[in-house]
């Protein structure tokens, strides 16, 4: 069948189907009631669910979960800034212990410099250039976080772990873990995870969390490595291929969302 053909056939059976009252796509337009439920729950400002991509990531948490099903283990989120991301795993998770990692002041001064990748930040012209990233991204969480919650601007991170948890639909789940990671995971190496969100920017918070979650993680577990496909962060990819040296080839998939989240399956 020539391809001008195919994608005629295509329009009218999503004609026939949508008369018929059929679900054929996965668009916003089209959804289920968990996503609508989301969407007007939850999503906040900075997650939006009908933009594309962020709807990418959402929707692809959504169809993880119900492939993780019944397994055990808590999730978890390294990387949570003002719980955009955690608050949709919060309320499609609410029964499990939902761990959320973060300094809560921006990125730490221990995570810049030494190994590859670290703390790099690629330029608009294209070179890579180190450290500076460091203070850019702090200050920008910093603002955003003050703007965010309306609060004074010398305002304690616990304080801001609390403003986060505040809003989550299910807060009594929430284990706050407020400083650097990986050392506030010293109380949890006795976990064990079925879904893990990575998302802290840099090589060192990035390899940290892989190494930490993924022997923690059950088979069938899910980790989603945010910013995988990111040219401006590249030091997240290089965490990932350093771990497969360590774990071996993880089983894993691109999404097309912003700024391109790996999905690892264990
Ligand atoms: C991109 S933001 C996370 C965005 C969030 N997932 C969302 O849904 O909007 C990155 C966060 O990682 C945190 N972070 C980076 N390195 C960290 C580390 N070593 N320990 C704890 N938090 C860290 C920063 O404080 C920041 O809040």
């Amino acid at each position: 069948m020539g391809l001008g053909l195919f994608w005629k056939s295509l329009a009218l059976h999503q004609w026939i189907a949508k008369k018929c009252g059929m679900r054929v796509f996965f668009g916003p337009e089209n959804t289920e009631p968990v996503y609508k439920m989301l969407h007007d729950e939850v999503s906040p400002t900075h997650f939006d669910l009908h933009d594309p991509y962020d709807y990418c990531r959402g929707r692809a948490l959504e169809l993880a979960r119900e492939e993780i099903g019944d397994l055990p283990g808590s999730i978890a989120e390294a990387g949570v800034l003002y719980g955009s991301f955690a608050r949709l795993m919060n309320r499609l998770f609410p029964d499990r212990k939902l761990f959320l990692y973060d300094t809560f002041e921006g990125h730490s001064k221990e995570d810049v410099g030494q190994a590859s990748g670290n703390g790099y930040w690629r330029l608009d012209s294209g070179e890579l250039e180190k450290g500076e990233c460091l203070d850019y991204f702090t200050q920008l969480y910093k603002e955003a976080t003050r703007e965010e919650f309306n609060a004074p601007e010398d305002i304690p991170p616990v304080q801001v772990a609390e403003y986060v948890i505040a809003r989550m639909p299910f807060p009594e789940r929430c284990v706050p873990r407020v400083g650097r990671f990986p050392d506030t995971a010293a109380p949890d190496g006795e976990e064990r995870f079925a879904f893990v969100s990575l998302d802290m920017n840099f090589y060192k918070p990035m390899r940290a969390g892989l190494e930490f979650f993924y022997p923690r993680l059950h088979e069938g577990g899910v980790i989603f490595a945010h910013d995988y496909n990111n040219p401006s962060q590249p030091g997240v990819k290089h965490a990932v291929r350093d771990m497969e040296e360590l774990f071996g080839p993880f089983k894993k998939f691109p999404l097309p969302d912003h700024s391109g989240t790996l999905v690892i399956v264990k």
